[in-house]
């Protein structure tokens, strides 16, 4: 969503370094994008365009952008249209801003603001708070006490950050929403972003400030970066850490487009989730975690994470015996669910940063009960909510369909269950275990390698009107992420259904035109069968995902993709999984969408 970066310090080059982190931030997915900065003649220029970043770059293209200080936006739109004046950043004559979040009382402010003269000149609700800081300001309170006045009276989710041309200065300020800061002491320069990744390789410390906290850039000052309570005292109310200059930002390399090249990361990353866990720095945390014995567990999450909780769900309950219920994360808080002591709250997130994970871990917090997450962004605010937290290990995920960090968020969860059944005391259970996964990484490898097969039958059947993803038991979470996937990046119908549903209604559907991907896994094998029998019969077109050498099944199919399930028990749906991804990933390319970020999606998102 919404993408904020700022720069301030000795650099003439501020412009150039906030569009190198807008285009960090361009997986996120926004509509328009927009910059202001002081000028060397000490003037406010502001250039904002809808669309993508590179329409804004042509505008800038022979502009005098020599300048210290900028704050760019890359904006999602939620409050108007995507248009030019409804991007970022919104200015007059005294002050520049951007937004990211919801002003849910922006309409009752900008009323009264208009009634005292102040004209808009967009319709989005973030010009409230530009005006509202500017009717502070012209009244003669100084820039802090501005701030903290003008955002004491806005209601919801939101992060700011103000450019003060008077002083060049930068403050930002945000209630649940993310901002991050960072500064490098030895280059005297002090940033703000909404992510770390736009920060990655230019500071050595970064600050995570908590809700309601004015962060002041000082670039070049003693102090490079300030943060302030709302009335005004120092404080120390921020999350430090050191910034792993290791952290760098990620490329394509030969890979067509990152989700490709995320989908090969798996058995590496598979492999090194493992090395972590049990021989690294992540097994204090898992040794602590398998002190905790819930009664009960809620897992909570939205998307793809949701679906990777289902599949930890089984895991949970099946080799736990932990009642474990998986909840929208969006329906959550709405349904007045009953939380009772012994409860534990799960959240499973790639970002850290989706505001309806992070209201369901709010509820559970209020409510009394242990929150853990499974996460891939360390120092996120899911991250700094949870009382614990297992790092997913994903490394930088920029396509914004999901593939490694679901299949990281499942073995983190196997992890836990494993941690909570007392397992890793025991040598031989965990050797079994760490056997498992590397076999997992082993089978993704082969498979990888054997892409090919799959693309031929992405190329046969990425035509057809639509598409049900069916499994049994352990395989149904598969069916439906599968089917999201398909959605994602393809646009094109794809539902993801229990083997045994479908002939309760969907079934209706079923014709010449459509397509049933059956993942058939050797348990249940029959079962499936006869489901793939009904669907035959009424002209459905058949690819299979089943084990090798089937030949009922390959003769009942009309695409068959073989596999190998021995040994893999528990975590053979994982490997189902991939077959799904390079699925989608090549359906989608042979028609043409934009990958890496499908239209009106985002990836983190960071409104309701
Ligand atoms: C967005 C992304 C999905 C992701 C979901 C949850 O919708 O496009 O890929 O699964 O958010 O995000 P999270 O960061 O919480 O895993």
């Amino acid at each position: 969503m919404c993408g904020i970066v700022g720069y301030f310090g000795p650099s003439q080059n501020s412009v150039e370094i906030v569009l190198e982190g807008l285009k960090r931030l361009e997986y996120r997915g926004y509509d328009s994008a927009g910059v202001s900065f002081i000028d060397e003649h000490n003037e406010l220029q502001n250039y904002k365009k809808a669309g993508k970043l590179d329409n804004l770059k042509e505008e800038l293209k022979g502009k005098n952008l020599i300048a210290r200080t900028c704050i760019g936006h890359t904006r999602w739109a939620t409050h108007g249209g995507v248009t030019d004046e409804n991007a970022h950043p919104h200015h007059n004559d005294i002050l520049s801003i951007i937004h990211n979040g919801i002003i849910e009382n922006a309409n009752e402010l900008k009323k009264e603001l208009m009634s005292q003269g102040v004209k808009f000149k967009s319709e989005t609700d973030s010009e409230s708070f530009l005006e509202l800081v500017s009717f502070e300001l012209r009244n003669g309170k100084p820039i802090l006490e501005a701030i903290s006045d003008s955002f004491r009276r806005i209601h919801g989710n939101s992060a700011f950050v103000v450019l003060y041309p008077k002083t060049g200065e930068i403050f930002a300020i945000k209630r649940g929403a993310p901002l991050v800061c960072g500064i490098n002491e030895i280059t005297s320069e002090a940033l703000v972003s909404s992510d770390p990744y736009a920060l990655a390789g230019i500071v050595h410390k970064l600050y995570f400030p908590e809700d309601e906290v004015i962060v002041h850039l000082s670039g070049g000052n003693k102090n490079l970066v300030n943060f302030y309570e709302l009335d005004l005292t120092k404080t120390t109310r921020y999350l430090s850490k050191k910034q792993d200059m290791t952290v760098t930002v990620s490329e394509k390399g030969e890979y067509e487009h990152f989700m490709l090249k995320e989908i090969h990361e798996q058995p590496e990353l598979i492999r090194n989730l493992t090395q972590y866990y049990f021989a690294g720095e992540g097994r204090e945390t898992l040794e602590r975690i398998g002190h905790f014995s819930p009664k009960r567990i809620y897992i909570s999450a939205c998307g793809t994470a949701a679906y990777a909780g289902l599949v930890v769900r089984d895991f949970l309950e099946g080799i736990n015996r932990i009642p474990t219920n998986v909840e929208l994360a969006s329906e959550f808080r709405y349904r007045n669910p009953i939380l009772s002591e012994g409860d534990f709250g799960i959240f499973v997130s790639q970002s850290g940063e989706t505001a309806d994970t992070l209201a369901a871990q709010s509820l559970c917090k209020k409510s009394g009960i242990k929150t853990l997450s499974i996460v891939n962004v360390d120092g996120s605010t899911l991250f700094r909510e949870c009382d614990d937290n297992l790092l997913i290990r994903a490394g930088v995920e920029i396509g914004v369909a999901s593939t490694k960090a679901f299949t990281q968020q499942a073995l983190t969860g196997r992890l836990m269950s494993a941690a909570f059944a007392g397992d890793l005391k025991d040598e031989n259970k965990k050797v079994a275990l760490s056997g498992k996964f590397a076999l997992l990484a082993e089978r993704i490898d082969k498979l990888l390698a054997a892409s090919d097969s799959i693309k031929t039958v992405a190329e046969a059947i990425y035509n057809y009107k639509g598409f049900f993803y069916t499994g049994r038991g352990a395989y149904f979470p598969i069916a439906l992420e599968g089917a999201l996937k398909l959605k994602e990046i393809a646009y094109v119908h794809a539902e993801g259904y229990a083997s045994g549903e479908l002939k309760h209604g969907p079934i209706a559907l079923i014709d010449e035109e459509m397509v049933n991907i059956a993942l058939v896994a050797p348990d249940l094998f029959e079962k499936t069968v006869s489901n793939i029998q009904e669907i035959k019969a009424r002209k459905g077109v058949i690819v299979s995902v089943g084990p090798r050498g089937n030949q009922e099944l390959q003769a009942l199919s009309d695409y068959y993709i073989p596999l190998d399930f021995d040994g893999l028990e528990e975590l053979a749906p994982l490997y189902v999984n991939v077959v799904n991804q390079l699925l989608a990933y090549y359906m989608a390319k042979f028609k043409g969408t934009d990958i890496d970020k499908p239209r009106n999606l985002a990836k983190s998102v960071t409104v309701e």
